[in-house]
C-alpha cells in the first residue's frame, strides 16, 4: 500500500489547521495531490512558511490543478476559527503546542493553545455546520503504565501539562459528538518522525535531533539510558489513518479516539545503532540526565482502529528510518 494509490472520491472541502507544522504540511501535501480543495490556518508560531511552500510543490507534481488557500491567524481567537471553518466540510485539527518539555515551561500558553484553541474550533465547527472534525490527540495520555501494549480501554493517566492538554481537549470532542452530534474522532499520535520535522528547537522531537547531531558530526544526546523505548510512527501512517477517518462511512468511530502507531517499540539506544548501520558508522553518544514528565516506555496496540477502518502501517520503523536519513544526507 502506498499513499500515491489511495483514492478520494467525494470532492471534499478540508481545513488543515497548523498547516505551517511537520504532520499539518504533510497532511497538505496529501490531500492537495488527490485534487481536493484545501484551507490551511496557522500562527507561524513553531511553524514555517517553507514547510507549506514544500508541500504545495510535492503536491503539484502529482496534480496540476491545486486549490489552495491559507489564513494567517491564531485558534485562540473565535473570528479567525470562524473564518477558518466557513465552507468546509472536514477539519484535521493539528495545530497545537507540542513537547511536554515546552508545556513544563510553559503551561498557561499550552493550555490556551490546545485546550482554548481546540474548543474555539468545535464550537466554530457547529456553527458552521462542519461535517467531520478529525484532532491530532496524542499518546502521552496514558502516561506511564508496566501494562504494554496501550489500548484505548486502559485507565489514563497524563503526566504533563502537555499531555493533560492532549486529554481535555480529546473529551471536548467526545462531548461534542454526544451533545451536538459533531462527528469528531481523536486518534492519538505515537510518537511521529519523518520529513519537515524541525531539527534545530531546543523542544525538537529525538529523531530529527540525533539525525541533526549525527550529520554534523556532533555526537546525539540521550536524557536517561537510552533504553527508553517508543512505539515510533513514521508519518506516512499518520496520513493514512486521517485519511482512512476522512472517508469513512463507519458510524462508530464518531465521539471514539484511536492509537496510530505501528505497534512495535524500538529504544533510543537501538536507533543509534540502527543509523550507524546504516551510515556505516559507530556512533558514540552522550548521555545526560532523564528529564522530568517522560515516560519509560511507550507500545501502542492498533487493533481498535483496524476493527473500525481497516487500518495496518504501511511503512515500518526501519523503513521510515532510511527514507528521512536519505533525505537528510540529501539536504547536508
Ligand atoms: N509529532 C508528534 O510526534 C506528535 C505526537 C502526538 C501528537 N501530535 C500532535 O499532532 C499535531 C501536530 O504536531 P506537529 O509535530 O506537526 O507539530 P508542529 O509544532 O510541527 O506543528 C504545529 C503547528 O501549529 C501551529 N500553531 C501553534 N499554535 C497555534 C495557534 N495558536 N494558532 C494557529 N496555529 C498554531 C504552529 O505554528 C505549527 O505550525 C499536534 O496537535 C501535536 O500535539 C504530534
Amino acid at each position: 500500500m502506498e499513499l500515491s494509490n489511495l483514492k478520494v472520491c467525494k470532492d471534499y472541502k478540508i481545513l488543515i489547521t497548523g498547516v505551517a507544522g511537520f504532520i499539518g504540511s504533510n497532511l497538505l501535501e496529501f490531500f492537495l495531490s488527490k485534487g481536493l480543495y484545501v484551507r490551511g490556518v496557522d500562527n507561524f508560531s513553531i511553524g514555517f512558511k517553507k514547510n507549506i511552500d514544500e508541500a504545495v510543490y510535492g503536491a503539484s507534481k502529482a496534480n496540476k490543478d491545486i486549490r489552495f488557500d491559507f489564513i494567517e491567524g491564531d485558534i485562540r481567537n473565535y473570528n479567525i476559527c470562524l473564518k477558518a471553518t466557513k465552507g468546509i466540510d472536514i477539519v484535521l485539527h493539528e495545530a497545537a503546542l507540542g513537547s511536554v518539555q515546552r508545556s513544563l515551561n510553559k503551561p498557561l500558553e499550552s493550555n490556551s493553545v490546545n485546550v482554548d484553541g481546540t474548543l474555539n474550533l468545535l464550537k466554530a465547527s457547529l456553527e458552521n455546520k462542519i461535517n467531520r472534525f478529525i484532532y491530532a490527540s496524542s499518546s502521552s495520555v496514558y502516561g506511564d503504565s508496566d501494562s504494554l501494549p496501550k489500548t484505548e480501554e486502559m485507565p489514563l493517566n497524563p503526566k504533563s501539562i502537555y499531555a493533560l492538554t492532549k486529554l481535555t481537549a480529546e473529551y471536548y470532542c467526545r462531548l461534542f459528538f454526544k451533545l451536538y452530534g459533531l462527528e469528531t474522532i481523536s486518534l492519538r499520535y505515537f510518537n511521529v518522525f519523518g520529513k519537515r520535522q524541525n531539527p534545530n528547537s531546543i523542544y525538537s522531537a529525538v529523531i530529527p535531533r540525533f539525525l541533526k547531531n549525527i550529520m554534523q558530526d556532533k555526537l546525539p544526546v540521550i536524557y536517561g539510558d537510552g533504553n527508553q523505548s517508543r512505539d515510533f510512527t513514521y508519518i506516512d501512517n499518520i496520513i493514512y489513518a486521517n485519511y482512512l477517518t476522512t472517508i469513512s462511512d463507519n458510524p462508530a468511530i464518531f465521539g471514539n479516539f484511536y492509537n496510530v502507531a505501528c505497534g512495535n517499540n524500538v529504544s533510543l539506544n537501538e536507533i543509534i545503532k540502527i543509523i550507524g548501520r546504516l551510515l556505516n558508522k559507530k556512533i558514540i553518544s552522550e548521555y545526560e540526565k532523564p528529564r522530568i514528565g517522560d515516560i519509560k516506555h511507550s507500545l501502542a496496540s492498533v487493533d481498535k482502529l483496524k476493527e473500525d477502518t481497516g487500518y495496518s502501517k504501511i511503512i515500518d520503523f526501519k523503513t521510515g528510518l532510511k527514507i528521512l536519513l536519505n533525505s537528510f544526507m540529501k539536504k547536508s
